[in-house]
């Protein structure tokens, strides 16, 4: 993928294929003979491995015009179809305009001799953000039938047409819902009416089957579920109910756990990637770092063995024993002047994690524009055991949530958590939102938040 050190072994035939229009043409007709010769070729075990990854030319604008959004601006983003008119193109300022058909012939465009894999986002559950407000949607909680065959069926007609068999397409499956419905219900302190109904009714179970059942039967589709990410389901409680639902709803609609490829951690979130300074094993002061303030008895302390645990523990409920797993790090770098270099003081064990951790949030349930944050590892492929790539599926940039009540034609909420001046809920333990000011609707371009990244990007940028 794109700036990785794969990108120096390309192969001179490739890299002279791109040399002139004509020869791209004959690269693009060769590639495309060669895949329908075999095109009941079985999917790879990593998509990434030896790929070219999409550069959505939507989002690459946006970060060009900012000053110094140069440095990022070929980099690989998830295209989000978040609302049906999405699949063909709309009006949305950030992401519309191109709909799914035209970014599949931009990827083909960009395939240059190595394979291609192409990044989108199935995000249109029925009441969907049920514990948050920000990312509500357009369809109302029981309109499943509307989900399945005016979203779903629509996109996969076109993922299957024979034009685009030559990529790898990765789809993310409904982020922030499953997890949902462990966590965010009834009778637990953290239970929304909302999820409390979309549990009750079936439909985001229903609704995730059947994607993935429906994208799962094309050839050269990869399905990855969204699992939350450490700071949610990493508590034991959560963890194990959390991989039985996952494995539910593989089996539901029509899909079986065939139909999953792997699973993706920590999508448009901030947890940090690893944290060095302190470990989940350790004691301070005699006290262990799991009872630790900011811990506060979570199994895991970053996403890295978070992600690679869940594996283990979804194959260890039935899923294939190749499954591989993707981690957003997006906006989870948290570096800057306020980075620490090294562990906290031993007076006591909260003084010691606050002094190490990376991730400065205030609370682990925080989410929404959190203040401080900075682009994490760059898109990369097979970077550690279990984890076939790390991924920028949010668009560094796009917004999480207006921080005041703006109106809009998408259905989206004004969620507390975006204004910097709330005191929180019960899912982040009555802390202050940590959000920045004066943020637009979600998906909407941040620049201060844009610019913020780039400041605090870990691995700093060049
Ligand atoms: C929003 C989507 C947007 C996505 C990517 C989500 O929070 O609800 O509308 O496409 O973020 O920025």
């Amino acid at each position: 993928m794109r700036n990785s050190p794969r990108d120096k072994q390309r192969t001179p035939w490739a890299r002279r294929g791109l040399a002139t229009a004509a020869g791209l043409a004959l690269t693009a007709s060769l590639t495309v003979a060669a895949t329908s010769a075999s095109s009941a070729a079985e999917r790879v075990d990593n998509p990434y491995e030896g790929a070219d990854v999409y550069v959505n030319p939507i989002w690459s604008a946006n970060a060009a015009a900012e000053p110094g959004g140069d440095a990022i601006s070929d980099q690989p983003t998830g295209v989000w179809l978040d609302q049906i008119s999405a699949i063909e193109g709309n009006d949305s300022p950030t992401t519309g305009s191109m709909g799914l058909r035209e970014h599949l012939d931009e990827a083909v465009a960009q395939a240059a001799g190595e394979p291609m894999v192409f990044q989108v986002v199935i995000y249109n559950l029925p009441g969907r953000d049920c514990a948050a407000l920000a990312s509500n949607g357009e369809l109302g909680p029981d309109e499943i039938d509307r989900y399945k065959h005016e979203y779903i069926d629509p996109i996969a007609e076109i993922l299957a047409d024979p034009a685009y068999a030559d990529l790898r397409i990765v789809t993310t499956v409904e982020i922030d819902s499953l997890p949902n419905l462990v966590t965010n219900v009834s009778p637990r302190e953290t239970a929304t009416p909302e999820c409390d109904e979309m549990l009750a009714n079936g439909n985001y179970v229903e609704g995730v089957g059947y994607a993935l059942a429906q994208l799962g039967a094309i050839d050269n589709v990869y399905n990855y579920v969204d699992a939350g990410h450490h700071g949610w389901i990493g508590w034991a409680d959560n963890f194990s109910a959390s991989a039985a639902l996952f494995y539910e709803a593989a089996n539901t609609a029509g899909a079986s756990p065939d139909d999953v490829h792997g699973f993706i951690a920590n999508t448009a979130n901030y947890s940090a990637l690893v944290e060095d300074n302190f470990s989940i094993g350790q004691t301070v002061a005699g006290t262990p770092v799991r009872q630790s303030q900011w811990v506060d008895w979570n199994q895991f302390t970053d996403e890295l063995s978070f992600s690679q645990a869940l594996r283990e523990e979804l194959v260890s409920q039935g899923f294939a024993s190749d499954i591989g797993m993707l981690i957003d790090t997006s906006r989870n770098g948290w570096g800057g002047p306020d980075r620490p270099t090294g562990p906290g003081p031993e007076t006591s064990v909260d003084a010691y994690v606050d002094g190490g951790r990376y991730d400065r949030r205030i609370q682990s349930g925080n989410w929404c524009n959190q203040s401080g944050a900075g682009l994490g590892e760059r898109p990369q492929a097979s970077p550690e055991p279990g984890i076939d790539a790390y991924v920028w599926m949010k668009p560094p940039g796009e917004s999480d949530g207006s921080s005041e009540f703006i109106p809009n034609p998408e259905g989206k909420g004004f969620d507390r958590m975006c204004d910097p001046t709330y005191e929180g809920n019960p899912r982040n333990g009555y802390n202050m939102s940590g959000a920045l000011a004066d943020a637009p609707i979600s998906g909407h371009w941040f620049s201060a938040q844009f610019q913020e990244l780039l400041d605090n990007a870990y691995p700093p940028l060049n």
